[in-house]
């Protein structure tokens, strides 16, 4: 018999289905979004690893205008989409000349190798260079969402996020699968360069 935790998870990807958002996802942006108020109409939203594309319709589904990078090609209706890796200098130069920003998402998750250590190492990486492309994308006051795999440095990156935002958080939404590691560092209130 499946688990209650297991029942859950499907109740959510059926529900996304019926909804008609591209995966379960969505509902860990909802939950984000319930929790910290990110998406409150006009918002420009920078989503980075955002195939198959939930975050992203639920950005515009909430009145904001997005910018959705992925490695992956989207094709999102109303979202400027956008091929290829967001820690790469020619990518990191594009998505700055589609900016400003509001709210930088990113839900990019590393390809897994099944080794915690590097799996985290390499998830890790993938927060370090959303903070800093934060200077260059991010207006002062706006707010920043990345998923991050917990277990190593999550501290470490919180505090960093801290020496930069008014307020970051560590939250696990309840639709993280419960067999999953993965967490969210929210940051509240850009304070820019100084
Ligand atoms: C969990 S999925 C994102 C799901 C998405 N938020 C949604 O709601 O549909 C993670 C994505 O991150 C992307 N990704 C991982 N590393 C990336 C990178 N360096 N640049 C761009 N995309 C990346 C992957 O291709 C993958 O599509």
């Amino acid at each position: 018999m499946a688990k209650k935790g297991q029942r859950r998870q499907d109740h959510l990807a059926r529900q996304a289905q019926n909804e008609g958002y591209h995966a379960r996802s969505v509902y860990k942006l909802e939950a984000l979004d319930r929790k910290f108020r990110l998406l409150r109409g006009g918002v420009r939203t920078l989503d980075l690893g955002a195939a198959p594309g939930s975050w992203t319709q639920y950005a515009l589904g909430h009145g904001a205008t997005v910018v959705a990078v992925d490695l992956q090609e989207l094709n999102l209706a109303g979202a400027t989409c956008v091929t290829g890796d967001f820690t790469e200098a020619e990518m990191i130069k594009r998505i700055t000349a589609a900016g400003p920003y509001d709210l930088v998402l990113s839900d990019a998750a590393p390809a897994t190798s099944g080794n915690k250590v590097i799996d985290t190492g390499r998830s890790e990486a993938l927060v370090e260079s959303v903070l800093a492309g934060l200077p260059a994308w991010l207006v002062p006051g706006g707010g920043m969402v990345t998923k991050l795999f917990q277990g190593g440095g999550e501290q470490q990156l919180r505090q960093a996020a801290q020496a930069v935002f008014t307020s970051a958080t560590l939250f696990r939404p309840q639709a993280v699968r419960s067999e999953s590691f993965e967490t969210y560092l929210v940051g509240i209130g850009y304070r820019g360069e100084e």
